[in-house]
């Protein structure tokens, strides 16, 4: 197995502005957050709605410059790269958004805008591109005179297909997907994330892949990423979490997802209360105002990720309580 993209202490903050001569502020949307990709294998990235989960996105696809921190991407750092060397890693990453409408141009033919990528990073001939989309139209569901048509004329999952496709047309070494089926009806949510395991096992593609959805991940991942308020707090292969959840938060999450697991139903975590801004954020432990076994050295001290049960958890008290 190898590493194909590295996350070290990955950090995004935002300057914003708090009014008129008002000194602007720091939103705090992810704050240190590491982890290793291997090829071919996918890493799901669970949280809330808030909690940095695009942000992340952002960092991994080197659209933003991360505040601090490093990210290695097949082996080479992004931070010391020159334009050419930065130019060719963005194109080993490509993206797959939630709403994938948004993400085609309404105004332009599918096929054409399925061979722009190989139009702008190769040589390839008018035809040759025509023939590697219809093959990778092919690849993802699409007939042969799709080619031809407008993003208007698909259905919402037919267009993520495209998205795909798209985000394919390079063999990238990996996708980050973010929320790639929520948007979409739950019969064709499966047959979405069919296709990205398809892909997987032909291309050998690596996926992020973003979701609030425990179940939806529980098909796709092989690791698992628990995110709360710009920080990982729990890490591990998808089994070992999902058969133990050590950390509260992670608990909370899985007990509301009824499907999953329900012999371990009887862990009753109920989050209460809303995510706290990352503009504000709380001292200590960032989960402590809602969390129900909080002591008070979580409202002063800042639980770092430590090797627990063949995963990472940050939480003072995991030992009491999954005694
Ligand atoms: N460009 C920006 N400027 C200022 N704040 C930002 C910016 N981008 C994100 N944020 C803030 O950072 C936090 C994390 O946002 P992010 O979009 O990464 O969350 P998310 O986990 O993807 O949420 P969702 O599940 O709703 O998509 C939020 O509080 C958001 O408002
Ligand atoms: S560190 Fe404290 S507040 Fe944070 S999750 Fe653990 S018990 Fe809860
Ligand atoms: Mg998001």
């Amino acid at each position: 197995m190898s590493t194909v993209l590295q996350a070290r202490e990955l950090t995004r903050h935002y300057e914003v502005s708090q009014g008129f001569l008002q000194p602007s502020a720091q939103v705090k949307a992810l704050n240190g957050v590491s982890f290793a990709l291997q090829t071919g294998k996918t890493l799901a990235v669970v949280g809330e709605s808030g909690c940095g989960k695009s942000t992340l996105a952002r960092q991994l696809t080197l659209i933003e410059v991360p505040t601090s921190g490093s990210l290695l991407l097949d082996g080479q750092d992004a931070a010391s790269a020159d334009k050419a060397t930065l130019k060719a890693m963005r194109s080993k990453v490509q993206m797959v958004f939630q709403n994938p409408y948004a993400s085609l141009n309404p105004r332009q033919k599918i096929g054409m805008q399925l061979a722009e990528p190989i139009l702008i990073n190769t040589s390839l001939s008018a035809k040759e591109r025509e023939q590697r989309v219809q093959q990778m139209m092919q690849k993802v569901g699409l007939r042969p005179e799709h080619y031809y048509r407008y993003p208007h004329m698909f259905s919402g999952g037919q267009r993520q297909r495209i998205a795909i496709a798209r985000a394919m047309m390079l063999n990238p070494k990996i996708v980050i997907a973010d929320e790639p089926t929520s948007a979409l009806d739950v019969s064709i949510q499966a047959q979405v994330l069919n296709l990205f395991m398809d892909l997987q096992e032909e291309f050998n593609t690596a996926y992020v892949f973003i979701s609030h959805n425990l179940s939806v991940v529980e098909h796709v991942a092989d690791d698992l990423l628990v995110m709360y308020l710009g920080r990982a707090v729990e890490v591990g292969t998808k089994k070992t979490v999902y058969k133990q959840p050590l950390h509260p938060y992670t608990q909370a999450l899985l007990s509301a997802t009824p499907s999953i697991h329900p012999e371990r139903r009887h862990i009753k975590i109920k989050i209460e209360g809303e995510l706290p801004s990352p503009l504000h954020p709380p001292s200590g432990c960032a989960f402590h105002k809602r969390c129900p076994y909080a002591v008070e050295r979580c409202q002063r001290e800042e639980p770092q990720l430590r090797e627990l049960a063949q995963r990472q958890v940050a939480c003072h008290q995991v030992e009491e309580i999954n005694r």
